[in-house]
């Protein structure tokens, strides 16, 4: 007999409790636990034993077919995702809201469609006029895309089923409601049973399948974490709204790296791919100004260019502010605490402000001495030379640890023009003098502060 209970389940990262609880012991976020009914009606857990024995293949019985990618024609998605879509494969595109997620499935479903694919766009969001209005924007489309403006899970697996296309676009995962699962769409329950249905219906039949998930701080809806562990790739769009550029990074992918990274810029007529992220990074930096430093960062198999931006001044606090957009908060503060006792720099009475222009978030240690660099520009009101890189990682003795990649950073600098360097001496063993290039070797912060 159908009995229905209660669970409770973590809106941020799907973890199931019988109670609820103030702080998720999965992800540690406050407050995230919603309830949700859950019918327990068990199909039969019994499985016949020929069943289970015709499921298991010898791995030496597996042909391997050659995996072929089907290119999306949009060349940074086609890098993030690994050279193209695999078949198959199941793919979650989480977002903001109105980052762009369903321009560029949009754009790329245009691409494939032109190529003569069966392509399904499943929208609950948007009428069928509606996603024709959108269409029109992004220019005319060649091929003819299958539209389909639906919530009902049941029916959109029965249109799939019939259909059989290549590629299914599903936007967005929180619209989808199935009528096994008697919570309301978006919450955890009907999310998961959703992308268990699509996986399914995406392994069964060798259909790649796009999932769009609106990442959400807070509200009723689940965010796409709940469904990372299932999917093969989960793409994040990410970007500042106000600004037009947007980055699509992959966070994991069962059929590539997840060190690539996308540059688009949203235009009128939809997303452009930024082939030189340096040049567009740069756009816009002042000219010998005090507290900012161009840095070269590796992302998967790119080298880009930023500017790093400090800003140190008197605070008329007692607690000085400190903040830090595009790095990491406690990266600057560990860094202002080696000037402070390193360098003897007065700055527990400043506050101090650090930015990586252009809306790129970096992660990368190499990022350290830029860092370093500009607030001992910004702290002396001294600029640095506009034609100098600065890279390396910091140590907490202020000496400068070596990174990866040195020549690969150079190289792509001179490209753009560069013609000084800052890096750590450890790393010039793989530098080779080149013409026309002045290298800085530096060993502790002290030497940088020599040369700035
Ligand atoms: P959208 O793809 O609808 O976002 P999401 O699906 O992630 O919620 O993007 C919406 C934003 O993009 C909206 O603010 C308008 C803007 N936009 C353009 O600037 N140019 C375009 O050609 C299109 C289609 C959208
Ligand atoms: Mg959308």
């Amino acid at each position: 007999m159908a009995k229905s209970n209660s669970v409770f389940f973590c809106k941020e990262c799907g973890h199931e409790s019988a109670k609820w609880m103030g702080q998720c012991p999965g992800c540690g976020m406050w407050n995230s636990f919603v309830e949700e009914k859950v019918s327990s009606t068990k199909k039969s857990a019994v499985i016949k034993r020929q069943e289970v024995a015709s499921q298991i293949t010898k791995l030496s019985d597996v042909s391997i077919t050659t995996e072929d990618r089907n290119t999306t024609g949009i060349g940074e998605l086609d890098r993030v995702l690994g050279g193209g879509i695999v078949k198959g494969c199941l793919c979650l595109v989480g977002g903001d809201p109105g980052i762009g997620k369903s321009t560029l499935l949009l754009q790329m479903c245009k691409n494939l469609v032109e190529k003569g694919q069966d392509v399904l766009y499943v929208s609950g969001e948007e009428s069928v006029m509606q996603i024709k209005m959108r269409a029109d924007r992004l220019g005319h489309f060649k091929g003819d895309l299958s539209l389909l403006s639906e919530t009902s899970l049941e029916t959109v697996m029965a249109a799939i089923t019939t259909h059989k296309p290549q590629v299914v676009i599903i936007d967005s995962i929180q619209t989808m409601v199935s009528e096994n699962v008697d919570s309301a769409p978006g919450s955890v329950s009907q999310v998961r049973e959703t992308t268990a249905s699509l996986m399914k219906v995406a392994k069964g039949y060798g259909i790649s399948v796009f999932i769009v998930g609106h990442v959400t701080k807070e509200g009723v809806v689940a965010g796409p974490k709940v469904l990372e562990h299932m999917v093969d790739t989960v793409l994040y769009f990410e970007g500042d709204n106000q600004a037009s550029y947007r980055i699509l990074r992959a966070n994991k992918n069962r059929f590539g790296s997840t060190n690539e990274i996308g540059v688009f810029q949203m235009e009128a007529e939809g997303l452009v791919e930024v082939t030189n992220p340096s040049e567009y990074m740069l756009d816009g930096k002042p000219e010998d100004a005090a507290g900012s430093v161009v840095t070269c960062t590796i992302e998967g198999t790119r080298t880009i260019l930023i500017e790093v931006q400090a800003l140190v001044c008197q605070t008329s606090f007692s607690l000085p502010r400190r903040t830090a957009a595009g790095t990491d908060y406690n990266r600057v503060n560990l860094l202002l605490a080696v000037l402070e006792k390193r360098m003897g720099m007065q700055l527990s009475g400043c506050d101090a402000y650090v930015n990586v222009a252009g809306g790129m978030k970096v992660s990368e240690p190499s990022l350290d001495l830029a860092i370093v660099a500009a607030l001992m520009s910004s702290y002396k009101n001294r600029s640095v030379d506009c034609k100098t890189i600065v890279f390396g990682e910091v140590g907490l003795a202020g000496e400068i640890r070596a990174v990866g990649g040195a020549l690969q950073r150079i190289n792509e600098a001179v490209k753009l023009g560069f013609d000084t360097f800052i890096i750590p001496k450890a790393n010039m063993k793989s530098v080779t003098a080149l013409e026309g290039v002045k290298i800085y070797p530096i060993e502790n912060i002290r030497q940088l502060s020599d040369i700035i």
